[in-house]
């Protein structure tokens, strides 16, 4: 009781200062509030991911408030292959240097997002049909997309979830024509072009006991075979309510145990139905505003549990910051959350710690209490 007393307090406080540094219009600016970066300083890295408007800083809002919070950032869709290499010979590295450039001018470590992923393939490579092609495109993408990248990003997603919920290879396009060595194979080119750089696997529920297993297997795998792996990011797709505290902690462990540092790489927390299956959602969507009910706000109640599934996560996060080493948001606000238009499209979903305004919410503050607790 004691303890809750003094987190409520804590919260209170840090909410109040924030409301102090109002301005005479009352409402506070992203100079006045908590900022995330530095309360984890001495804990992990703060990133979001970043999509082409706030890489070009065209939103003010954005270019105001990403520099205060974050010191990492992972590009949402811009180095993914159809966008970098659209073509057998071609390559556009234009929002690639830009988004380099804005790290290096705001202290912004990079996370190259992703070399080696069987989603947003190039529509030529998706053509290719004969294995020696095939092999070729990918020893040229990732020869040639690491090797211009070197000594200026700080990290790559090097191949993104290459394994099923059972933790089987996924039949990916990769694993079909390479087999499964394509893994261990990604990272040992990318090691080659690409000495000095951080090189990550990247995948969603791998916290989840059976894919976590396949994960372990894969890692032992690439380490087996001499080639160099830095860390494992679980990306953190998660549900308001049903956070895997359990699953994630275990996982924190297991990967830490193979010297692997590990990462939260893509966090947000859905609040939506997905009590639905199939491909006529799209259709039920329009018949059913069940389906996206709180277009009109959050109802407090979900407000409230979105923010002590924050807390509860950060906890742990803080619990285990000897072994994590960054914790990035998948979207720096609301209304730019890839959840807003999957699996249903157009609905009003409330995944962040920014809202659309991007004031930052109550779960917001709870984060940052975690760490003046810890
Ligand atoms: O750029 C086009 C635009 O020209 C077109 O008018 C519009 C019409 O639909 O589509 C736009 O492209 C969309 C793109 O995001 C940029 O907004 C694609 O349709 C859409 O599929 C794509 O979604 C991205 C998704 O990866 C693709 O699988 C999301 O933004 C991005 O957040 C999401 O990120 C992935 C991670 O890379 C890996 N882990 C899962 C995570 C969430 O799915």
């Amino acid at each position: 009781m004691q303890t809750k007393l003094i987190n409520a307090f804590t919260a209170g406080t840090l909410a109040l200062l924030t409301l102090g540094c109002q301005t005479s219009k009352g409402q506070a600016t992203s100079q006045e509030i908590p900022s995330l970066k530095n309360t984890f300083k001495n804990d992990f890295l703060i990133g979001t991911a970043l999509n082409a408007q706030q890489i070009e800083e065209k939103d003010p809002k954005a270019a105001a408030l990403v520099p205060k919070q974050f010191n990492a950032a992972t590009p949402e869709n811009i180095m993914k292959a159809e966008v970098i290499h659209p073509q057998w010979n071609t390559y556009d590295f234009d929002l690639a240097d830009k988004l380099i450039a804005y790290g290096k001018k705001n202290n912004i470590k990079i996370n190259g997002h992703t070399l080696i992923w069987h989603s947003q393939m190039p529509a030529f490579a998706r053509r290719i049909q004969d294995v020696d092609s095939f092999r070729t495109f990918f020893t040229n993408h990732i020869n040639t997309v690491a090797k211009r990248f070197s000594g200026k990003i700080f990290s790559w997603d090097v191949v993104n979830e290459a394994l099923n919920e059972d933790g089987t290879m996924r039949q990916s396009p990769f694993q079909q024509k390479l087999g499964n060595d394509f893994v261990t194979e990604a990272f040992r080119l990318a090691q080659a072009a690409s000495p000095n750089t951080e090189l990550y696997y990247n995948d969603y529920n791998n916290e989840q006991p059976a894919k976590r297993a396949g994960c372990i297997a894969l890692i032992k795998k690439i380490q087996a075979a001499g080639v160099r792996i830095d860390g494992v990011g679980i990306q953190g797709h998660w549900h308001v309510g049903r956070i895997p505290l359990k699953d994630i902690e275990e996982s924190i462990l297991q990967y830490a145990a193979l010297g692997l540092k590990v990462m939260i790489t893509e966090l947000d927390i859905e609040v939506l139905p997905r009590n639905f299956q199939g491909a006529d959602v799209n259709q039920r969507m329009a018949s059913s505003p069940s389906l996206n009910p709180y277009t009109n706000g959050l109802p407090d109640s979900v407000q409230q549990q979105l923010a002590s599934d924050y807390e509860a996560l950060f906890g742990l996060f803080l619990k285990h910051k000897d072994k994590i080493t960054r914790v990035t948001f998948w979207g720096v606000n609301d209304g730019q959350s890839w959840l807003n238009d999957w699996p249903v499209r157009g609905r009003t979903n409330y995944p962040l710690l920014f809202d659309r305004q991007f004031k930052p919410k109550p779960a917001f503050y709870k984060v940052i209490a975690t760490q003046t607790k810890s």
